[in-house]
């Protein structure tokens, strides 16, 4: 038994839903209960304890997340021993509902919560353990989370967001900006390259806004680029009005730095724009482009869409469809607004109905799908370096990685070649989503 009255070996399943900071929190949550002395259960049946670690970001993912509650909610009945938790956005957003509607759950803990989860695993009775304090200061940095196999690691640098866009629910769920100290970061990639790792992602809400003391987001970019071993960089999502000069020339002069920028858009609209809060006109947006752009000729730019924002007409979702055209992504996450509590937009409601906004969808994606063809299409014929991640989820006899743009390339496997190696491939046809290369 440990200090908590578990058996030593108690098994913990993990299910992450969401964005990579999630699958980043659930390493984090992996290596704090590791520290208590629990392990990984490899199928849900054998555990002991079964967390969520969730999202609310859409009204679409709480709902996965209660249907999944729901059928967690029968396992608890056959096996009233196991402990279930709820942890991360949603048991932010939704403690008091959540307490009400999923009065079986044993544990509720929100993104700032993760040290105290092996005493809240501890704590019995029957009201659940309820943690969802946010803590300006929680950065975790001397917590080594634990990082799945691969030769790519997705490092949190910063967490928490003060942008407050009028439609996002982040900076209410997790809390305000902070940034892990570059030494602590420096370390920890250090010892990631040391174990194989050859690319790392920096994550971060508004990763770009990264500030410790006197180190900003260009200056950590620099130190990244100069651990051995770490061949490549990138990192998600920065936002447009961080896109300071700093990081730009860090990204045009440091090689390691991939040229592949994630520049989340929300609409082209500039009277949506200002509705969002976003900070920047459609004119500042495309200035950025142009500018990195000129600075990294090889750019590839990928963005998020939101359609059906309160107050959208026609004629705004017009914009947004001239502006996709003009900047011509490479791909584009697309969503439908989901109106979500707590945030400054909720009061405004809704008032592009569900049918109207599965239509601007459709057409968002379809311009995409276009735009995306158009310039996977154009490297054909030309020759790139990637970083083999290992073989492809289809084709038989084939390997699989990124290009520096951040397109995922399949070739022959040759014998010798293996995940973490770099290896040239010449584009021989394309798809919107896969480059189809020869060994070059
Ligand atoms: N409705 C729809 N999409 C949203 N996003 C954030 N909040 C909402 C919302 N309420 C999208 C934005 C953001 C991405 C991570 O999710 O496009 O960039
Ligand atoms: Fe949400 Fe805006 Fe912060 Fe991004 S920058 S997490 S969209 S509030």
């Amino acid at each position: 038994m440990d200090e908590n009255g578990h058996g030593a070996q108690a098994r913990v399943w993990l299910e992450t839903y969401g964005c990579q900071m999630n699958v980043a929190d659930s390493q984090l949550v992996t290596a704090v209960l590791r520290r208590a002395g629990y392990v990984t259960a490899t199928k849900l049946e054998e555990a002991d304890v079964i967390l969520l670690n969730t999202c609310a970001i859409r009204e679409h993912a709480e709902e996965r997340v209660l249907g999944r509650l729901g059928d967690l909610a029968r396992l608890k009945q056959a096996r009233p021993e196991v402990k279930l938790g709820l942890l991360g956005c949603m048991a932010q957003h939704n403690r008091a509902a959540l307490v009400e509607k999923a009065p079986w759950l044993d544990l509720v803990a929100g993104p700032d919560a993760y040290r105290r989860l092996p005493e809240m695993l501890g704590e019995s009775g029957f009201d659940p353990a309820v943690d969802v304090r946010l803590n300006r200061a929680e950065t975790y940095a001397d917590i080594s989370p634990e990082y799945g196999a691969g030769v790519r690691a997705y490092v949190t640098a910063m967490r928490g967001c003060d942008k407050f866009c009028a439609f996002c629910v982040v900076p209410y769920v997790r809390g305000r900006e902070r940034s892990v100290p570059p030494a602590d970061l420096i370390r920890e990639i250090s010892e990631l390259a040391a174990r194989g790792v050859r690319e790392v992602v920096l994550l971060g809400q508004t990763v770009n806004a990264y500030r410790y003391e006197l180190v900003g987001f260009g200056q950590l970019l620099r130190m990244v680029a100069a651990v051995d071993g770490i061949e490549r960089i990138r990192f998600t999502s920065p936002h447009p009005s961080d896109m300071s000069q700093a990081v730009i020339d860090a990204m045009a002069s440091e090689p390691k730095v991939q040229p592949y920028l994630h520049l989340p858009l929300q609409s082209g609209s500039d009277r949506i724009l200002a509705a969002m809060d976003r900070g920047y006109t459609s004119t500042q947006y495309l200035d950025l482009v142009a500018r990195v752009r000129a600075a990294i000729p090889e750019l590839a730019i990928s963005t998020d869409i939101i359609v059906g924002f309160h107050g959208e007409t026609e004629n705004d979702f017009g914009a947004t469809l001239e502006l996709m055209r003009a900047v011509g992504y490479d791909s584009a996450f697309t969503f439908k607004y989901s109106v979500r509590e707590h945030t400054r937009a909720h009061r405004l409601g809704d008032t592009v109905s569900e049918a109207e906004k599965q239509r601007r969808l459709s057409e968002v994606i379809a311009l995409q799908e276009e735009s995306s063809l158009a310039r996977y299409r154009a490297l054909a014929g030309r020759v790139f370096p990637v970083l083999i991640e290992g073989p492809a989820r289809r084709g038989v006899g084939m390997l699989a990685g990124k290009t520096p743009d951040y397109k995922t390339a399949i070739f022959p496997a040759r014998a010798g070649l293996t995940a973490g190696d770099t290896v040239a491939v010449r584009v021989t046809s394309a798809t919107g989503h896969t480059l189809t290369c020869t060994l070059a």
